[in-house]
């Protein structure tokens, strides 16, 4: 059942779904998530099983606003410093979370992810269900993340109770993380649309890197390797890639003189535009090459999050 982002009375049937113990796919401003009430631990596993994720994986819990944020998890000055800088928007902090958060959510860890997104349809939505969502990206469980409706519904549609069309997502990759349970030693568990040097700016500190910690262990299983891919095998290059017959040549930028099989993220170097696009693209040249070569990005700004994808998209 698709829902009309709209139609008050169609938030609302979203909403009764939600109440019943059903899972929702709705829209944020980084991807489409794949939602349920947070509180209740048997819709949750309904996500896992929709998605073929694995329980050992946590969710990302979205709440309205920081006084929502208090009674789910045990913030701290950094948290609130970055929420006054970057909320509601595409950021997602790691803290300690309170005990109404159920074990299923957090994978047992002592601590839970929230976020506060920004996306007016899915703000409204929050609103009228009233209970904090869990929400991963609704895709199935190592797959590039969905950024239409129509995305969820060709992966997903016959899994899921519900999907709410709020239109095509404005950042295109999914939000940055940020560890802050141990703030001497904030964390930089995915890079997103919130840039790691403006976080910097605002705590006053270096995000350390999460493989600086201990590589065999990933913090975040999402920083797994093999995350975001597409089927087709994705070759990396810099500044140059000679054109091969029936494969793909993504650009960052429109080149000069386009070849068949060339396509490009931006028409003129906006990295933002390139963000939005990039998982879109790649999903619609998964079904008809076998080899796409993506150009990276000027690691920079929401550049680092266009590249992080892309080389898990690579691994394989
Ligand atoms: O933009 C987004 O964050 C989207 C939209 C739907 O909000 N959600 C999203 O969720 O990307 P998901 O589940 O695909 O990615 C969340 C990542 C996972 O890699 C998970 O391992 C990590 O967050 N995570 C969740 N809880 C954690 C925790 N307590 N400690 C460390 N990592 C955690
Ligand atoms: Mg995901």
């Amino acid at each position: 059942m698709v829902f009309s982002a709209s139609q008050n009375s169609d938030l609302k049937k979203a909403a009764e779904i939600i109440l019943a113990g059903g899972i929702v796919a709705v829209p944020t401003e980084t991807v489409y998530g794949l939602a349920a009430n947070a509180l209740n631990p048997e819709a949750v596993r309904k996500i896992f099983m929709a998605k073929g994720r694995p329980f050992i994986d946590p969710l990302i819990v979205h709440v309205l606003d920081f006084a929502l944020l208090e009674k789910i998890a045990e913030p701290n000055e950094s948290a609130r410093r970055l929420y006054e800088a970057f909320c509601p928007g595409p950021i997602t902090f790691v803290l300690n979370k309170k005990p109404c958060i159920p074990d299923i959510v957090s994978a047992g860890k002592p601590t839970v992810a929230v976020r506060m997104p920004s996306h007016k349809t899915m703000r409204k939505f929050m609103e009228i269900a009233g209970v904090p969502l869990s929400a991963p990206s609704a895709n199935p469980f190592g797959y590039v993340s969905p950024t239409t409706a129509a995305h969820v519904e060709a992966q997903l549609g016959d899994k899921i109770d519900a999907i709410i069309d709020g239109g095509s997502c404005e950042c295109g990759v999914e939000s940055t993380i940020v560890m802050l349970s141990d703030e001497s030693r904030p964390m930089l568990l995915r890079p997103g649309p919130v840039p790691r040097a403006e976080i910097e700016k605002v705590l006053g500190k270096k995000l350390i890197d999460p493989k600086e910690k201990n590589p065999a262990h990933p913090t975040a299983p999402g920083m797994l390797k093999t995350h975001y891919s597409p089927r087709a095998k994705v070759v990396l290059f810099g500044d140059f890639c000679e054109a091969e017959e029936g494969a793909a040549r993504v650009f960052f930028t429109r080149p000069k003189n386009p070849q068949n099989g060339d396509f490009w993220l931006s028409e003129n170097s906006d990295p933002k535009e390139a963000a939005r696009n990039l998982f879109g693209l790649l999903r619609s040249l998964d079904c008809s090459y076998k080899k796409i070569f993506c150009q990276r990005l000027p690691n920079e700004g929401v550049g680092e999050a266009v590249n992080d994808r892309l080389s898990r998209a690579a691994e394989k």
